[in-house]
C-alpha cells in the first residue's frame, strides 16, 4: 500500500483536465420559475475529500454554493403549484409526445455537459473517474429508456377497452408536485432515477440535491432552462429545516421521492400535515448478507465478495455489509480475501489503477475506526495488515473477524469499507440474521449444490427483494425492479415501474350506446383532447 500521507499532492501535479472549470467553482444561480436568478445571499463552501498540498498545508477548498432561504422555497413551490395548475397547467396538459420532445432536448444539452459533470463528481464526492463516467452514461442511457418505457405505455394506452357495456380508455395521469432529494454516492444517477420519470408524466418538481454532490447539478440548470416550461423544474439548496420544512408543512407536495436515511426521511414525511395525501418513494438504507457455502468457488467468490463489498469503497446502498462464511472454509477464504483486500489501489480519482478514493463524508474515519473499535474490543481482529489505516479522508479497508452479534458492526451499516464476516455452523444462524434484520433489500448466496441453493431461494425470497446467485447485490440493470422490504424501501424503481409510481391510472368511461359514442367519435376524429385520443406514437 502506497503509504497514505503521500497520496495528495500538489496543485501542479494534477492535470488540469480533471479540475473543474471554473476552479474554485462558485456557483451562484438557482433556477426557479423558468429564471435562472443571481443569488447574492450566503453561500455554503464546498470542501473536497481530495485534499492539495499547499505551502500552508493541506486544502480541500474547491467552490461554494447558494444557501436559499425559507423565501425561496416558498417561490420555488408557489412554481411549481402554478405550473402544475391542479392537472391544467402547459406542462400536465401536453401530450405524451410533446413532452418526450422536451426530454430528448434536455438530454442532447444534458450529454454536452459530461466531462464538467465527471469532473465534479470526482471532486464531490471522490468517486473514480471510471465510475463517474459510468454514472453519467448510466444516467443518459436511464433517459433514453425511459422515453422508450413511456412511449409503449402510451401505446398500450392508446385503445378503448369494452367491458359490462361500458367503454372506457384507461391512462395514467399526472399526481402533482414532487419533491425529489437523492443521495451522495449517486448524485446524478439516482436523483434524475426519480426526477426524470415524474417530469416525464406531467408532474412539476422541486429538487434538492445532497449535502455532498451539488455542484455537479450546476453546468444542467440552463438545460432544464431551456428544455421544459417555467416552473415544471426548479431547485432548492441549503440547510433542510430551512427550505424543506416550509414544503412540507404547506401540504402542496404531492409525491416525496427520497433516497438516504429511513431517520430523515420519516422526519420529513411527519412534517406533511395530511399524510394520506403524499405519496412517498423512497429508497433507504440496506445490510445486504453474502452467504458462502461450503462448496462455493472460493477464488471467484472472493473476488465478487470484494467488488460487491469495496465497489465505491462500499458506498452503495447496495454493497454487501456483512459475509457469512461457512466454518469449514473460512480459513482459506480469510486467506484469499485478505491477499484481494491487500492488492487493492488507494489513490486519486483519475489515477487509472485506483479503486479506493477518499472518503466525502464528515467524521467518518472517526465512526469506521468507532465500529472497528468496538467490534476488536468485544473479540474481533483487523485481518489485513493496512486494514484501518486512515489519514485525513483516506481510508484503507478493514477486513473484521470473527464478527457477531454483540458487535455494533454486526447490526449497523457501516456504509464503508469495512467487510466484516461471521463463520457459521448451521445455515439457520445467517437466515435468522436476514429474518431478525431491520432492513429487507437483497442478498447472495455462493455455492454450487442446487438443491441448497433452492432451498435458500425459496426462503430469502419472502425476505428481500432479489436474491442473487455466485455474484453480489447490485441495482442495475435498470430495467430490473429495484426495491427492498422493512427500512429499506417504499415503492418499486426501474425504468418501467418507476413511470407508474410518479403517476395514477385514470380512466374516462361511457355507457355504450349511440349518443356516447357520437360524442367520443367527435372528440377522437377532431383531436379535441389530449386525454381522450387514440393516438398511437411512433
Ligand atoms: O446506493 C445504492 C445504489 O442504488 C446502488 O446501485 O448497485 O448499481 O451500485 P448499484
Amino acid at each position: 500500500m502506497q503509504k497514505l500521507d503521500t497520496i495528495f499532492t500538489q496543485h501542479q501535479q494534477i492535470s488540469p483536465d480533471v479540475y473543474p472549470q471554473p476552479f474554485p467553482y462558485i456557483q451562484n444561480k438557482y433556477l426557479i420559475n423558468g429564471e435562472l436568478r443571481e443569488w447574492n445571499g450566503n453561500f455554503q463552501d464546498v470542501h473536497s475529500p481530495i485534499f492539495i498540498k499547499t505551502d500552508k498545508g493541506l486544502d480541500n477548498f474547491i467552490g461554494r454554493y447558494p444557501m436559499l432561504g425559507e423565501k425561496e422555497a416558498v417561490e420555488a413551490l408557489d412554481a411549481a403549484v402554478n405550473a402544475y395548475q391542479h392537472g391544467n397547467g402547459e406542462w400536465p396538459s401536453m401530450t405524451v409526445s410533446q413532452r418526450i420532445a422536451c426530454m430528448r432536448k434536455f438530454v442532447l444539452k444534458m450529454t454536452e455537459q459530461r466531462t464538467p459533470i465527471v469532473n465534479l463528481l470526482m471532486w464531490e464526492i471522490g468517486k473514480t473517474q471510471k465510475d463517474a463516467e459510468k454514472e453519467f452514461d448510466r444516467t443518459v442511457d436511464y433517459i433514453n429508456d425511459t422515453i422508450e418505457a413511456l412511449k409503449n405505455l402510451d401505446r398500450d394506452c392508446s385503445r378503448f377497452t369494452f367491458s359490462q357495456n361500458i367503454l372506457a380508455q384507461i391512462r395514467r395521469a399526472p399526481l402533482g408536485v414532487v419533491l425529489c432529494m437523492g443521495p451522495f454516492n449517486y448524485p446524478l444517477n439516482e436523483t434524475f432515477t426519480t426526477l426524470i420519470p415524474a417530469i416525464l408524466m406531467g408532474n412539476c418538481i422541486i429538487f434538492k440535491p445532497p449535502k455532498k454532490g451539488v455542484l455537479l447539478h450546476a453546468p444542467l440548470l440552463q438545460a432544464f432552462q431551456e428544455s421544459f416550461p417555467k416552473g415544471v423544474v426548479n431547485t432548492l439548496y441549503g440547510d433542510g429545516e430551512v427550505i424543506i420544512t416550509p414544503l412540507m408543512t404547506s401540504g402542496k407536495i404531492d409525491v416525496f421521492a427520497f433516497i438516504g436515511s429511513s431517520r430523515v426521511a420519516d422526519i420529513i414525511k411527519s412534517e406533511h400535515p395530511k399524510l394520506h395525501r403524499l405519496k412517498s418513494v423512497l429508497g433507504l438504507e440496506a445490510k445486504n448478507p453474502a452467504i458462502i457455502l461450503k462448496d462455493a468457488d472460493l477464488e471467484s467468490t472472493v473476488k465478487e465478495c470484494v467488488s460487491g463489498a469495496l465497489s465505491f469503497n462500499g458506498q452503495r446502498c447496495t454493497a454487501l455489509k456483512i459475509i457469512f462464511v461457512h466454518e469449514s472454509i473460512v480459513s482459506q477464504f480469510l486467506e484469499l480475501i485478505n491477499k484481494e483486500v491487500e492488492n487493492l489501489q488507494i489513490g486519486l480519482p483519475w489515477e487509472a489503477r485506483t479503486q479506493i478514493t477518499p472518503l466525502p463524508e464528515d467524521g467518518k474515519a472517526t465512526y469506521l475506526t468507532g465500529l472497528i473499535d468496538d467490534a476488536t474490543e468485544k473479540g474481533a481482529k483487523v485481518i489485513n495488515e493496512n486494514g484501518g489505516k486512515h489519514y485525513e479522508s483516506l481510508f484503507f479497508p478493514a477486513i473484521l473477524y470473527p464478527v457477531n452479534k454483540e458487535m455494533r458492526v454486526y447490526h449497523e451499516e457501516q456504509f464503508g469499507p469495512i467487510i466484516p464476516i461471521v463463520s457459521f455452523k448451521d445455515i439457520e444462524e445467517p437466515l435468522n440474521y436476514v429474518v431478525e434484520s431491520k432492513y429487507g433489500q437483497q442478498a447472495s448466496i455462493f455455492g454450487n449444490d442446487s438443491k441448497e441453493i433452492a432451498r435458500l431461494i425459496d426462503v430469502l425470497v419472502n425476505q428481500v427483494c432479489r436474491v442473487n446467485i455466485n455474484s453480489q447485490c447490485q441495482r442495475g440493470p435498470d430495467d430490473f425492479p429495484f426495491t427492498g422490504r422493512k427500512d429499506s424501501a417504499e415503492a418499486t424503481l426501474s425504468v418501467s415501474d418507476a413511470l407508474r409510481v410518479f403517476s395514477i391510472r385514470t380512466l374516462v368511461a361511457a355507457k355504450n350506446n349511440p349518443a356516447n359514442t357520437n360524442i367520443i367519435h367527435k372528440i377522437l376524429k377532431e383531436d379535441q383532447s389530449s386525454f381522450l385520443n387514440t393516438d398511437f406514437i411512433l
